[in-house]
């Protein structure tokens, strides 16, 4: 069950010398030979960083680590240096990720108080955003399910040094880390014990707990709003689909807000690829394929409890791809709920046909404007790798909104293309689409067959398959849920509010 954090983020005026705490983490630019404290610790330290970089111990690489214990001028026990990389391409992609690092490395060590201070580089708010979200998420673990040897966190407090009245700041922080921690939490769980209907139920938990209104359609609410491609999908599956709608209203009454936030999360608990059967290696890690309704869920938290003047509505279907008598075969038919017909070419390509049922709903929730979250082609992990998010979206406008976010928030996010020449591949002789189109740009056709059930509506499409599970260990994080979309989803509900 959920881990309740003691981790607790204080502001102080007090320089970070005179923070008392078990740790300081002390941020580094590199510089070659010269290396600068991004903060005002060094002169008291008697030039510790420069020292380190002359006798080439530590030059600051982006997210490289030095230990020193019993810091002259530091009322903290230990110093730890992290480096930043160049301050020219300091960003909060990077001071989030040195953050992490930084309590990655200390994490085991017995520290129950650490103290920091923000780098320069960038503007306050964003760096204090940086390092809270960055060592918080780096204090998660993924070995839940081990009932011996676990890596407890020692981490009770942190104490960061920050001029004036930064409180807001610390609690969006605060909230966003949270919110990303608890989808990471979901997506670690395996298919056997998180099957759809216990998404439904922990995700109905949380919500009530946040104060969200969540509305959990069962199977047959499901087949009453006739949504055949979700249906097709779940079939073979002795776990029932289900269709959970999270509810966000702001307090004022005078919300007349024109503008609703649909937020739509792909949420297969296990994609096997039904009977267009995936190969065995690397099969279990098929269990994250519902990291892109996690995230909208996490979403929801944090923005629960941050409380913007925008209505956020999310919708995540969930299914389990199974194979098996009852399955779905590659060349059926399925109508979704828009009334338009697939030929299932590939049950393997399962995510748009959940996904495109669910975006119908969505914008018959009075959403304005949509954004998805999935895990939804190895196609996009082959055009960009594992660090960048693949961003599709039928309206220029509400994609720079999005990249906007992104960018703000610390995520690394990238343009793809959409368009006719992918939506033609996707022709059928006998349907009005397939749900595969040929081999090659299968991250583009996966977009544009979504593209057919959003009309008008400005909609942009996250596909997280590359940046929802880091399948090797990182300086900032260990192996397992990333928790990807949730700081950019938020961020963009903030500006969409103001
Ligand atoms: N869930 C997978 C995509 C995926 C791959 C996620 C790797 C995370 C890591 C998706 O349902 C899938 O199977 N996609 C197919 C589509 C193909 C059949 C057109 C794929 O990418 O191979
Ligand atoms: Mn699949
Ligand atoms: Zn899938």
């Amino acid at each position: 069950m959920i881990d309740e954090r003691p981790m607790q983020f204080t502001l102080t005026d007090t320089a970070l010398q005179q923070i008392e705490a078990d740790a300081a983490i002390g941020f580094v630019y590199e510089g070659g030979d010269d290396c600068t404290a991004a903060t005002d610790w060094n002169e008291l330290t008697a030039g510790l960083a420069r020292e380190l970089a002359e006798s080439g111990e530590f030059r600051a690489k982006h997210q490289s680590t030095s230990l020193v214990h019993r810091p002259a001028g530091m009322r903290a026990g230990r110093l730890l240096l992290v480096g930043c990389g160049t301050h020219a391409k300091a960003s909060t992609v990077r001071l989030r990720e040195a953050a992490s690092a930084g309590w990655r490395r200390l994490r085991t060590a017995g520290v129950r108080s650490l103290a920091t201070a923000l780098p320069d580089g960038m503007a306050r708010d964003d760096a204090l955003m940086a390092v809270v979200e960055g060592i918080a998420a780096a204090d998660y673990e993924p070995d839940v399910h081990k009932t011996e040897d676990k890596q407890a966190s020692s981490l009770e407090r942190v104490i960061i040094a920050c001029p004036g009245d930064a409180q807001a700041a610390l609690d969006r922080a605060t909230a966003v880390a949270q919110g990303q921690l608890r989808a990471r939490e979901l997506v670690n769980e395996p298919g056997n014990l998180l099957p759809p209907p216990e998404l439904a139920a922990r995700t109905a938990a949380l919500a009530a707990e946040a104060g969200l209104e969540c509305e959990v359609l069962d199977e047959s609410q499901i087949e009453e709003l006739r949504m055949g491609a979700l249906l097709g999908v779940a079939r073979a599956s002795v776990e029932p689909p289900v269709l959970i709608v999270l509810r966000y209203r702001p307090d004022g009454s005078g919300s007349d807000a024109k503008a609703h936030l649909g937020l739509v999360g792909k949420a297969v608990t296990f994609d096997t690829g039904g009977i267009s059967l995936k190969p065995a290696a690397d099969m279990h890690l098929m269990k994250h394929d519902m990291a892109g309704g996690a995230a909208m869920i996490g979403t929801m938290l944090a923005l629960a409890s941050i409380r913007p003047e925008l209505p956020v509505t999310a919708v995540i279907p969930s299914v389990e791809n199974m194979p098996g008598g009852a399955a779905q075969r590659p060349g059926d038919v399925v109508t979704s709920r828009s009334g338009k017909t697939v030929e299932v070419l590939n049950t393997d390509a399962e995510g748009r046909l959940i996904l495109a049922d669910a975006l119908t709903y969505a914008k018959e929730q009075g959403c304005t404007h949509l954004v998805d979250a999935a895990t939804l082609t190895g196609a996009v992990v082959v055009a960009l790798g594992t660090d960048y998010t693949g961003v599709f979206s039928n309206n220029d406008a509400w994609s720079e909104q999005l990249l906007a976010a992104a960018g703000k928030a610390g995520e690394r996010m990238w343009p793809m293309p959409l368009g006719e020449e992918y939506t033609k591949l996707l022709e059928s002789p006998i349907a009005d689409m397939a749900n595969i189109g040929p081999r090659w740009g299968g991250a583009c056709t996966a977009a544009a067959f979504l593209e057919n059930f959003v009309g008008d509506t400005p909609w942009a499409h996250l596909d997280i398959a590359g940046t929802a599970w880091y399948e090797k260990k990182m300086p900032h994080a260990p192996v397992g849920p990333s928790g990807a979309g949730v700081p950019t989803l938020v961020q963009l509900a903030l500006a969409m509010s103001h």
